[in-house]
């Protein structure tokens, strides 16, 4: 049985508050963990309280920042290092296209970003749109560990998910060029379609925004894989 991944992109919702309802009514949903890895990435704000309750609570649930400084401590301003996440968190999110249109990211940015996640021994989540994207990081990345998301940009955020043959033949194509990756697929996904993409042979699981803000919506989806 292959293993599955459900990561939860919160993007900039949820208070540490809204983050504990969701936590309390997501346990109650009785989720079965085998064979499915469930990372939830919140904001920087919400991470340490959500961490002690996955440890009060033991549950099994993994955490993701959502974005990394591309550089290591030191004076900049702002910025949430490797060093300080590597406290909390298992995995990051690079390269969401949210931060390429909205914060001008650059693939420079985003090589140095990747080399922060693995001095610290952390997992990158890349997420791309195109496959020419991973040209940029194939050095960097070389032949360590690593999570692509395929987001195609129509997908996200729209409730117009891409067809799940579609989404296998990107998939292939990441696979081609990165053969170590564990490829998901991310964009409008719901417990309605999510059966569709993890029955494909390559793609491993799903990268979900607004229906992971639902504990309800989120279980389906890790229900119906
Ligand atoms: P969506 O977002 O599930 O709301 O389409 C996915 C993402 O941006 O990662």
């Amino acid at each position: 049985m292959k293993q599955l991944f459900f990561v939860a992109n919160w993007k900039s919702y949820k208070t540490t508050q809204e983050a504990s309802e969701w936590f309390d009514r997501f346990k109650i949903q009785d989720v079965g963990f085998k064979n499915k890895e469930v990372i939830i990435c919140p904001s920087f704000t919400v991470i340490p309280s959500l961490k002690s309750l996955i440890i009060n609570h033991k549950s099994p649930i993994h955490l993701g920042a959502q974005d990394i400084s591309p550089f290591d401590e030191g004076a900049y301003t702002g910025e949430v290092n490797g060093k300080q996440l590597k406290e909390l968190v298992d995995y990051v999110l690079v390269g969401h296209s949210e931060r390429r249109k909205d914060f001008a990211e650059t693939d420079a940015m985003l090589k140095n970003k990747l080399e922060q996640v693995y001095h610290y021994g952390l997992t990158p989540i890349l997420c791309i749109s195109e496959i020419s994207q991973l040209d940029a990081v194939v050095e960097v990345v070389d032949t360590k560990a690593i999570i692509v998301a395929y987001e195609p940009l129509f997908a996200i955020g729209s409730g117009l998910p891409d067809s799940s043959e579609s989404a296998e033949k990107m998939a292939e194509g990441i696979v081609g060029k990165l053969p170590q990756s564990t490829v998901l697929y991310g964009g409008s996904v719901t417990g309605a379609n999510v059966s569709s993409y993890l029955e494909q042979k390559t793609i491993q699981g799903v990268l979900v925004g607004s229906a992971s803000l639902s504990p309800e919506e989120f279980s389906t989806i890790i229900k119906h894989a």
